[in-house]
Order: C-alpha cells, then structure tokens, then sequence
C-alpha cells in the first residue's frame, strides 16, 4: 500500500512538472512557463490598462503593440480592463512576466522591447486558443541581447513595404536588429546626396537571364542598366523608424574595401589608378574584376566613405554600423603603386595590413561619431587595433571565434553552415535553384553558437545570432520569403530560448501556430519540412530504399503506383528489378509534402560496391544505385572530386563480359563543375592487374560548358572478360578566361556508371 501511495505521488509529480516544464504554442518558446487554473478569453477588442498610475504610456504602448500583432485593443478603465500593464524596474531590459487569470492578464515589462513581447506572448497564445488562454505564468527573456535578421537587398532590390513585411514579422519573433545589406558589387541601394551618381548609376545592372553566378558583366557603359532600385533617404528614414517602433534596430552596412563595384561604376577615381577598364555595376559573380576594389592608397577614398557614412549615421540612428570588409580580394593592390606606398610609408604587414589600416581608419571615425563598427570575420586577418563588433560566418562561425578567443572582440554568430538562408532547406529535388549545400528547417532550430569547449571569457564575448538572407537567387520579395520562412522562426527561438533547452518535437505544434500568421499576411513560406529525403544504397546483389521527413508528426507512405500512395514505408524498401518508388508524407488522409520519385534502374553494375580512396565527398556509393542525379552538384546523388584526378572501381562480384560501358557527368562550369578531359577506362579479372581498354578524349566545347548539363560519356566499345572496371577521370584544370568563374579550380561529378 505505501509504495502504491508513492507509486502515484511520483505520478502526480510526473504529471504537474510536465506541465511546468511544457511548451505553450509560442515562438520563441518562453523561458518559464507555468499552468494555472482556468481560462481566460481575450476578446476580439480586449481592454488595456495601465496597472498602476505611473503605466499610462505603458498601456498607450501596449494598444499600439496588440495593434501590431493584429489584435484591436482599446484603452479601458482598470477596473474593466482585460490586460493590465506597467513596467517594473526590477525587471531588466527585454525582461517581462505575464500572469493570466481566468479574470485578466497582467504583464509587466523591464522596457518597452519587454512590454511588446508580453503582449506578442499573449495573443499568440489566444490565437492558437481561438481567443482561450490556459490560466498560466510566464517568466520570459531572452538569451542573447542581440537576434538579428539580415536581408541582401542588393541582390534582389524590394520596396519599402516589403522590408516593413519583413520586419512586422521579425518583431513577433522578438527579433531586435534588423541588419540591411545596402551596397555591394551589384548595386548600391541608399540615396547619398553629396554622391548621386552612386545611385544614378550604381542602383542599376544590365539583366542577365542566367543564374547568377554565371551572369556576365556589361563590357561598356552603352549596355543599358535597368535592374535594380535604390531606397531615398526619406524612405530609409520612414523604415527606421517603422522598425524602431516595434524595437527592432536597424543596422546599415556599407562594404568596404571589397563588394564595391557599384561604387566603382559610379565614381571610377574610387579605383585604383592600374584599373584601365569599364567596370560596371556586377550583374554577378563579377569573375576577375571583383578584384577591383577601393583604393587604399589614396585619400580621396578616405573622404568619400567618411562622407558617405556621415549621411549614413544620420539616416541610421543605430550604435552599430557595419562596414563589410568581406572577400576582398587583394590583386589589384599588389599591383597598385599608391596601396603599395602607403604599406611602405605607413610599415604595414603587407596587403592584409593596408586593409587592418583602412578599417582602423574607418573605424576610428565611426568611433568619434560615438558609434561602434562592425565587420566581417576577414576584418580580423590584419588584427585592426580598433575595438570591433565581429560577424562570423565562414564555414561554422570558426574565425570569430579564435579570434575572439585571442583578441577579446565581440563577436555575433551568423555561420554559413547553420545561418545562410540562401542554402537549400530540404530536400533539392524540390528546391529552387541555390547554392551549397542545406540547412533544414531542423538544422536552423537545433542551431547551438557555443561551443563546449568555451571558458566564460569566450561565452561573453558572444552578443548573440542571426540569420542571414543573400538574395543571388532571389528574384521577387515573395523568393526572400520563401528562403526566411519558416528557418527565421527556428533562429528566432535558437536565439532567445536557454541553452540546452532545444527540443524539436515540442516546437513543431507552436511553429504550426505561427505560420497561421504567415497565411493569414499572405507571406510566402516553404513547406520543405515535409517533403523527403532519400537515401538508396547497394548491398552488393539489390538496392535498398529509405526516405525520411525531418518531421516526426508524420506519416510516410510509398507505392510502387504513384496513385496509391497507401502503405506505410518500412524502415528500407528492398528493391531488385527496375522499377519507380514513389513516397510522400502524409498526416490521415491529407498529403502534406511533394511526391518523392525515385526511378531505379538496373545494369551489371547497379547495387555493387565501388572501390574509391579520394572522393572529395563522400558519396561513391551514389555511382551504383541505380538512380539518377539531377543537374545540381550538390543534390546528394553525385561523387564529387575535386581540383585532382579521379580514381574507382567497381566491383561487378564475378567476371563476366564487358562491352558497353556508360559514365554519367555533370558539367556547369558557370559553378566551377567541369567534365573530365580524359577518361581511361581499365579492367582486371582480380583487382590488381588492370589492362588498358580505352581511354576517351572528351570534347573541348563540352569540358567547360557553361550551364547545367548531365551527359553520358560512352566509355566502351571494347570486348572483355571482367569483374573490376576501373575508372581514371583526369582533371581539366581551372575554368578558361572569358567565362564567368574565370580561374576558379573545378570539381568533378560523376553517375552513373553503366555497365552491359
Ligand atoms: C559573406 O558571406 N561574404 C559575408
Ligand atoms: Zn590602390
């Protein structure tokens, strides 16, 4: 009898920490919440009050916040009101409590940021009810001070009220720096009045239909330049102050000394004196020519960004001004004899240090405006003397951190490999076209900046994360949301909620209640949560199938008849003969993500082990089973090798005659894949003796094709008795002058091998 009284105390325990420790449909999810008795409705017009007699902006703020999440409330008597307001100075910055009762919700707020955030909290909460809230108290704030978005409106210029759509969701994300990527290589995208020709003439490129890293300059000014857009400052303005309403910063950048093309074609002086060609605004990538950057070495460049940033910090009332320093590809300073005078006058360490020199200078001026500077990760190669708030966002976020680690800077999270929106979010069959590899919506929530090997020094040091959009591949403003939605609200929560307390499964009903909102505004947003992932392997003699969904909440079913799509995927389908696997997800009987197709062919080499030591990327097995890659490199389905000669061999499990043999590649030099220049194909009847059998010439015109293509190369026509085919793909080298990625080193991609 006692331990079955205990037995059901431990069960009660159980059960009230799972309510304490559960999650309300809220984005970000809030640091305490605990569940009460009762329910409260908040009506369609609630009542808002100031609690006490000091909280009367509070409760004027507060109508305007619920106004914003799209609630109409009304300043009410407090002895009416439904949500009583004030600010509690024991609170701090960001820092609010919501109590709801059955009779009222109370929130107060260490600040304004606080005070929207206890009312966000709120309506989310009734919204997800349909107007009922669970009696409950919340305690909420945020992890990191600063939890930022970054929007590339140079690649893809949108209007004002798009930025400001942007923006109306970051808020309820509790989103509070909005950073805007304003110039670069491709367009310069904020009025300057003492320079009009920046915007005259460097908001606008020629339109180039290709994908953008294969688009080619204009080669003279008579090219006419019609793409682009450029915000006035009273729209600049207007933004601002519409973002600092909803507590949202905003935070300029102006690149410098690199990514700035568009500065260059609007005043070519800008330039150093070796540049004697036409430089436009880069429809591109820019090839060559974005080595074409700022002259350090002269002063007129000094004055023109002091200048530039004089009108930019009265625009931008932001403490922090982001000064790029990115990429700067340093090979016209080498050649430049005023760079390389002021590296000698000046006792610079080489071309690195004249950089460090320009943005201490910089600096140094923003700092006497009382505004700190921020960079890019590079900034820090040349170990500027000045204080400086570092972006790390190479590969994991690595530089800044080490850097930090030496230096001491404050650094701000925004790694490429977790953070880049413009990386794939799910599986890229489904996807539009983009660059690298994925970050899915699960990757983005599970984001961890810290280290587990960070002392307290380092932990500090760290501000906080954001997530960046770079629009290459944008074209609209509903292609931008596409690429945020859903990933900003992962990052929102991954920069608000405590660490160690990520819990993907709990996220995904709160996220559901979100993107209502998303519907609701007409914002696009992707849906690639859904959609599967496949991986199809060989076990020597048949292929086996699996396809998965990030989303747990799910069911996936398959068919070999795409029109039943009925039985429930076993963990991996067994497949022997030729055949198309169609799966999707599925939750009762609405189909919730796209049809996966997989058609799997057979040949003598289908399902058998290839024997590689250097495939760049790990996916030889891809070579074999059965399936088809599409034109992307990196959609999983291609081996990859890169800047060196290829080597496999498969193992067809017993000799047996060769003749016709097929090797699938990918060529798209406009993104540095290329074909091979010569395939020697060998074969051996025991793995270590091979014979020559061919070797195959590929055509000049098709190794640096510039755009996608997939193409069989016919490596057979020979008669043998073979187990092992053997495989030799030479490396042409880096990509011809005139193309696009011009110099650039080139990856090879091979599927599928055929053998009959
Ligand atoms: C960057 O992605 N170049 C900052
Ligand atoms: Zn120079």
């Amino acid at each position: 009898m006692k331990k079955l009284k205990i037995f059901i105390s431990l069960l009660l325990l159980a059960a009230s920490t799972s309510v304490m420790a559960g999650r309300p449909p809220v984005v970000p999810a809030p640091v305490e919440y605990v569940v009460g008795n009762g329910t409260f409705v908040l009506p369609a017009k609630p009542s808002v009050a100031p609690a006490d007699s000091k909280a009367g902006k509070a409760a004027a703020s507060a109508v305007r916040y619920f106004a914003n999440s799209g609630v109409d409330a009304r300043k009410g008597s407090a002895a009416k009101a439904n949500v009583l307001v004030s600010f509690d100075t024991t609170l701090s910055p960001e820092h609010y409590t919501l109590t709801v009762s059955p009779e009222k919700a109370v929130i107060k707020a260490g600040d304004e940021a606080a005070l929207m955030y206890g009312v966000e909290t709120l309506v989310q909460l009734a919204q997800a009810g349909n107007g009922s809230v669970t009696a409950c108290t919340i305690d909420d704030y945020p992890r990191f001070g600063y939890r930022g978005m970054m929007l590339d409106v140079v690649r893809c210029y949108i209007k004002p009220e798009e930025i400001k759509r942007f923006i109306d969701v970051a808020a309820r994300l509790k989103i509070n720096n909005l950073h805007l990527h304003l110039t670069d290589d491709n367009g310069w995208r904020l009025q300057i009045k003492k320079y009009p020709r920046l915007t005259e003439v460097g908001a606008w490129r020629v339109a180039r239909p290709d994908l953008f890293p294969g688009r080619l300059n204009a080669r003279s000014a008579d090219e006419p330049a019609t793409e682009g857009g450029f915000y006035t400052q009273k729209e600049m303005r207007d933004i601002v102050k519409y973002a600092a309403d909803r507590n949202i910063n905003v935070i300029p950048e102006i690149e410098m000394p690199a990514h700035a093309a568009a500065a260059i074609a609007s005043y070519p002086e800008l330039a150093c004196p070796v540049v004697d060609k036409f430089v436009g605004v880069f429809p591109g990538i820019g090839g060559k020519d974005a080595s074409i950057i700022l002259c350090a070495g002269k002063e007129e460049t000094f004055e023109f960004i002091r200048n530039v940033l004089d009108e930019v910090m009265d625009i931008f009332p932001s403490p922090t001004i982001h000064l790029g320093g990115d990429e700067a590809n340093k090979a016209m300073w080498e050649k430049c004899p005023l760079c390389n005078h002021r590296i000698a006058e000046e006792h610079l360490d080489g071309h690195e240090g004249l950089q460090a020199y320009l943005m201490d200078r910089v600096n140094h001026y923003v700092r006497s405006k009382g505004r700190t500077a921020m960079g890019w990760d590079e900034v820090t190669y040349g170990d500027p003397k000045e204080d400086m708030i570092i972006y790390g966002w190479q590969g994991d976020g690595g530089v800044a951190v080490r850097d930090s680690r030496r230096s001491g800077r404050k650094f701000i999270m925004t790694p490429a490999k977790s953070t880049y929106l413009i990386r794939y979010q799910g599986p890229q069959w489904f996807e539009p076209w983009t660059y690298f590899g994925n970050i899915t919506l699960r990757d983005a929530y599970q984001f961890e900046p810290v280290g587990k090997d960070w002392d307290e020094a380092l932990r500090s040091n760290l501000l906080g994360i954001q997530g960046s959009l770079w629009s290459e591949f944008c074209k609209t403003p509903a292609d931008m949301q596409y690429q945020v939605f859903p990933r900003l609200i992962a990052l929102a929560d991954a920069a608000w909620r405590p660490e160690g307390s990520a819990d993907w499964e709990s996220f995904l009903p709160a996220l559901d209640a979100f993107t209502r909102n998303l519907d609701d505004k007409g914002i696009t947003y992707a849906r690639s949560m859904y959609n599967l992932d496949h991986v199809v392997k060989g076990d020597g003699n048949a292929l086996l199938a699996s396809a998965t969904c990030i989303r747990p909440d799910v069911e996936v079913r398959y068919s070999l008849d795409e029109a039943s799509l009925k039985t429930r995927i076993p963990d991996t389908v067994r497949i022997d003969r030729p055949c198309t696997l169609y799966a999707a997800t599925f939750r009762g009987d609405e189909q919730l993500g796209k049809t996966l197709e997989l058609k799997l062919d057979f040949n003598k080499a289908t399902a058998r082990p290839v024997l590689t030591s250097n495939c760049r990327n790990g996916l030889a097995y891809t070579l074999t089973n059965g399936l088809r890659a599409s034109d992307r490199n990196s959609d999983f389905e291609w081996a990859g090798w890169w800047n060196e000669t290829a080597e496999f061999t498969v193992d067809l499990g017993a000799c047996q005659p060769v003749k016709d043999i097929k090797l699938g590649t990918l060529v798209h030099a406009d993104i540095c894949v290329a074909a091979p220049k010569q395939i020697h194909v060998y074969t051996s009847d025991n793995g270590t003796a091979f014979t020559l059998q061919r070797t195959v010439d590929v055509p000049a015109e098709l190794i640096y094709h510039p755009k996608a293509k997939v193409v069989d190369i016919d490596c057979g026509g020979f008669d043998a008795d073979a187990r092992y085919v053997k495989f030799v793909a030479v490396n042409p080298g880096c990509i011809p002058d005139g193309l696009a990625r011009e110099g650039a080193a080139t990856w090879m991609y091979f599927d599928e091998i055929s053998v009959k």
